[in-house]
């Protein structure tokens, strides 16, 4: 046995335009697992073959394998000598391969030390599986990557204490081994990529339902669960076969197998992963009821339920050729569940929702270090690129082509690429061409988006010239540069508008085009921008307008236009595109709180401050406004938050931001005290639990009126709000009445906070969901001393700093929600992250590395605040044995 490479200090980087077809292929894949306390044997036979599309014959063959320990290996039958093959760092190579044989391995994994949660691992008490995107090497050797399609045959063998043994596909076999110990074999027709292999194995109970497929085909639906959490499966079976139904009516995608199951996983990287037919979901996503779950929770569930289901057709049945192309199924997936939820709930308060997420944190992270295309050129570890970059904004990708092709040619356009694509690894070129073919379009400019990152922006201007009654729109666009690229080529960008004359949506009549067909009163249309800078000439204007630009947020840039605050309060109030409504609150919010910051930075003791009336009166409209769903409201009367502020901000201010956006949300709670009163007081607080979308949209805004009340320092409120904690019937009221007393600087509202902390652990300590959401109040707590607090929390028994979702809830929360605390002068704030990713480099990579984002933006801060972060970067890099996850992020920050 020889080693063919040492392992290297600098780990490799893996670039787009190196992809060469594999060598050999897998027809089959059988596998056998034999778990037992402490140690697992995989034993698996695979038949190969040269693959036919090689550019020569291969006479080796190299799999990937990582912290595995070879028992066996044969070629047909026969035990290969050590000289036969030799090991890589993560990889074995056997030399002298024919055409086509079939190699059989016998490996030892070790599942209950792992804790990278890759792989197969223990949590809690089941056995299960995370293989995407490279953890399938880390159960056997194998060709671990997408293009590589196989049919699966899959055994599982345990001890009866483990009475459940699921993977893919249908159940051919099962029975006894012996007197204590079970099989069972599944079965999955539909070729796949080892990245969709699942197995679970655990003492799990179930709900069972089925759904009737368009064609008429019974599939049983099953969601596995620890039995203590039976009683929180039904929205996730309900969201399950609400997706099923709409996938068939709107993509004409019918489900495949005769069973889909889901598992739940308390111990879990990420969301959920779409494992063929068997879908592992993180707890978090798919657990709910009224007692435990807040509405946010309740959504969450139904669009991560939808969104994995959904991958059965963008993912599984047509997967990525390698994992530059990620967005290719998640892009694509997220955009299909952003339309689902849209269509199950608000569309308008949906798009608030997703637009807010991508300006914030998408646009960050696009303005940041780890700044990459849609489709990346390179990585170094490819599991720090499942970002809000390859989701969200891959999703505004597809939206924009939705848009642009409109709804029939794009419905054309995804039939045919399921179509042709069928059974196959492809990349996001045949995904553009399939629409590009179906509906018959350009899309060769458009395709940029998928190479070029960074937000582009916008600059526009307009003139009204009276004697000719033209209203012109001048449209410039530039797009800062990004590691990957110093000098962009402009964008192909729509931009969705109307005008607003004083009497409501004027005709739009646009120099040089057609009438715009799509709508019927022709006061909407989609501008293409597609030059460094063009001019659009409206005629027949009568008056000068207010333009509605970027309506429904139709594309994922930075745009400026001059409006004066008498020009946002008009759009506030009659714009007919409800994303425009809110986003002009936004603005004018911003506008306001600008006035205070500028104050604030002149006197930074400021006691009391002058604030523009503008804002309350659009509020004060809002409020008025019948016909405004009151999500809506809700939205349109919370100000920019302090995430959206600091992306907004050149060099970060965290005082001025905190203190500034505080002062205003003070001066409106006492403004309109009257108001949010009633809002308050008029709401039956005894009304049954519904998570429809109108009952949501009731208690937002009501927590939101709560919020302002609890400003004004008034016993009275506080003790309302008291009372909402101890009596509501769900948790986002309970949640909210706690998050405003823990917040609130009132010596009672304190006490109270004090007294209600330790009820809820009381109450809810065997819940532990419900204690991650008690864990995130008092890390995002805003009052002094959270620091301290937070690592009082570490070692409270409730906490467990090798979970996920206790980490996210404890570390992240107080990190990424909470910067006034963070970002606290001496430093301790970064000096505490830094010791967790010290600490979680080792234990798991993905989480460790995942935590590093707010250090990464260090440039975004004064010098202070820059030596501080960048310290605790370079304490980071310092480390001996860093990860490729925690290496790649702090070395690219540190450039
Ligand atoms: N593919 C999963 C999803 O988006 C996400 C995921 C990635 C889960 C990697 C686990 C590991 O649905
Ligand atoms: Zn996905």
């Amino acid at each position: 046995m020889t080693v063919l490479t040492q392992p290297t200090q600098q780990p490799t980087t893996t670039y787009l335009k190196d992809y060469q077809v594999p060598d050999y292929l897998i027809k089959t894949t059988d596998l056998r697992f034999e778990i037992t306390d402490g140690e697992t044997l995989v034993s698996s036979m695979l038949h190969l073959y040269r693959n036919p599309a090689a550019s020569s014959p291969a006479t080796q063959l190299t799999l990937q394998g990582a912290d595995l320990e070879l028992v066996s290996i044969a070629i047909d039958g026969r035990l290969l000598e050590t000289t036969d093959y030799a090991f890589g760092e993560e990889s074995l190579t056997v030399f002298n391969t024919p055409e086509e044989f079939s190699l059989i391995t016998i490996t030892r994994i070790k599942p209950e030390t792992n804790t990278s949660l890759e792989g197969l691992y223990k949590s809690r008490t089941m056995y299960c599986t995370q293989c995407e995107a490279e953890g399938f090497r880390k159960i056997t050797y194998y060709l671990d990557r997408p293009d590589v399609m196989s049919e699966f045959t899959t055994t599982v063998v345990a001890d009866k204490k483990y009475p459940v043994l699921l993977s893919n596909g249908n159940l051919i076999a099962q029975g006894d081994v012996g007197e204590n110990r079970h099989y069972a074999t599944w079965h999955d027709p539909f070729k796949k990529p080892a990245y969709l292999f699942a197995l679970v194995a655990g003492d799990l109970a179930h709900i069972e339902d089925s759904f009737i497929t368009c064609s008429g085909r019974k599939v049983a639906l099953k969601i596995f669960v620890e039995p203590k959490d039976l009683d929180k499966c039904d929205h996730a079976m309900t969201s399950l076969k609400h997706s099923m139904r709409w996938d068939e009516e709107v993509y004409g995608r019918e489900y495949d197998l005769d069973i889909f199951m889901i598992v739940a996983v308390d111990d879990f990287n990420m969301g959920a992963m779409e494992n063929k037919g068997l879908n592992i979901f993180n707890t978090s996503c798919v657990l709910a009821k009224p007692e435990t779950t807040t509405d946010a929770g309740f959504q969450r569930v139904e669009g991560v339920v939808a969104h994995e289901y959904f991958h059965n057709w963008s993912g599984n049945r047509v997967t990525c050729r390698d994992w530059f192309q990620l967005s290719l199924k998640e892009g694509f997936t997220v955009y299909r569940d952003s339309e689902f939820s849209a269509d199950m709930g608000s569309r308008t308060v949906k798009r608030v929702e997703d637009v807010s997420l991508l300006r914030t944190l998408q646009f960050a992270e696009d303005a940041g270090p780890m700044a990459h295309p849609i489709r990346p050129e390179s990585y170094i570890e490819i599991s720090n690129f499942y970002t809000m970059t390859i989701y969200e904004k891959g999703a505004e990708v597809i939206r924009m082509l939705a848009n642009l092709l409109g709804k029939e040619n794009f419905r054309k356009g995804t039939d045919l690429y399921f179509d042709r694509h069928d059974g196959q690894a492809v990349t996001t070129e045949d995904f553009v061409a399939a629409l590009a073919d179906a509906s018959g379009r350009d899309l060769t400019q458009f395709k940029r988006w998928y190479s070029q990152a960074g937000t582009p922006r916008l600059h526009i201007t307009d003139s009204y010239d009276e004697s000719t009654q033209e209203y012109s729109l001048t449209i410039k666009q530039t797009c800062p540069p990004t590691p990957e690229c110093q000098h962009k080529l402009p964008f192909h960008i729509p931009i969705a508008m109307g005008l607003l004359g004083s009497a409501g949506d004027l005709p739009l009549v646009l120099k040089g085009a057609e009438p715009d067909f799509e709508t019927s009163d022709n006061t909407h249309r989609v501008l293409e921008l597609t030059q460094a800078e063009q001019t659009f000439v409206f005629e027949h204007v009568q008056e000068k307008p207010v333009p509605s630009l970027l309506r429904g947020f139709s594309a994922p840039v930075k745009s400026t236009f001059d409006y004066s605050r008498a020009d946002l309060a008009i759009l506030m109030s009659r714009d007919s595109d409800g994303f425009n409504r809110w986003e002009a609150s936004q603005q004018l919010g911003l506008h306001i709180i600008n006035d205070v910051i500028a104050q604030f930075q002149v006197d930074q003791h400021l006691t009391s401050v002058s604030i523009d009336p503008s804002l309350v009166n659009a509020y004060r409209q809002v409020l008025r406004d019948e016909s405004l769903d009151k999500a809506m409201v809700a939205y349109m009367l919370t100000l920019p938050t302090e995430a959206y502020m600091t992306e907004l901000a050149d060099v970060v201010d965290v005082e001025a931001i905190h203190y500034s956006r505080a002062a205003v949300r003070s001066h409106i709670a006492h403004e309109l005290r009257a108001e949010f009163l009633a809002i308050y007081h008029d709401y039956d607080h005894q009304q049954a639990y519904a998570a429809t979308a109108d009952a949501i949209a009731a208690r937002s805004l009501k927590n939101v009126a709560l919020g302002y009340l609890m400003l004004l320092n008034d016993d009275a409120v506080i003790r309302s709000c008291e009372q909402q904690y101890r009596t509501a019937n769900n948790m986002t009221d309970v949640i909210a009445a706690l998050t405003q007393l823990v917040n609130a600087q009132a010596p009672l509202a304190q006490t109270l906070a004090v007294t209600a902390l330790a009820d809820f652990y009381e109450h809810w300590q065997h819940e532990s969901l419900v204690v991650n959401q008690w864990l995130s109040v008092q890390a995002t707590c805003v009052l002094p001393h959270t620091l301290q607090k937070v690592q009082a929390l570490q070692q409270h028994p409730a906490y467990d700093g090798k979970n996920p979702n206790k980490i996210r809830a404890l570390i992240s929360s107080f990190c990424n929600g909470n910067a006034i605390n963070f970002h606290a002068n001496a430093g301790e704030g970064y000096r505490f992250l830094a010791d967790q990713i010290i600490v979680l480099n080792a234990q798991n990579p993905q989480i460790a590395s995942r935590l590093l984002t707010p250090l990464t933006k260090w440039k975004k801060y004064p010098p202070a605040r820059q030596v501080l972060m960048k310290g605790e970067l370079q304490r980071i890099m310092a480390e001996p044995k860093l990860s490729k996850d925690v290496f790649e992020v702090v070395s690219k920050s540190l450039v």
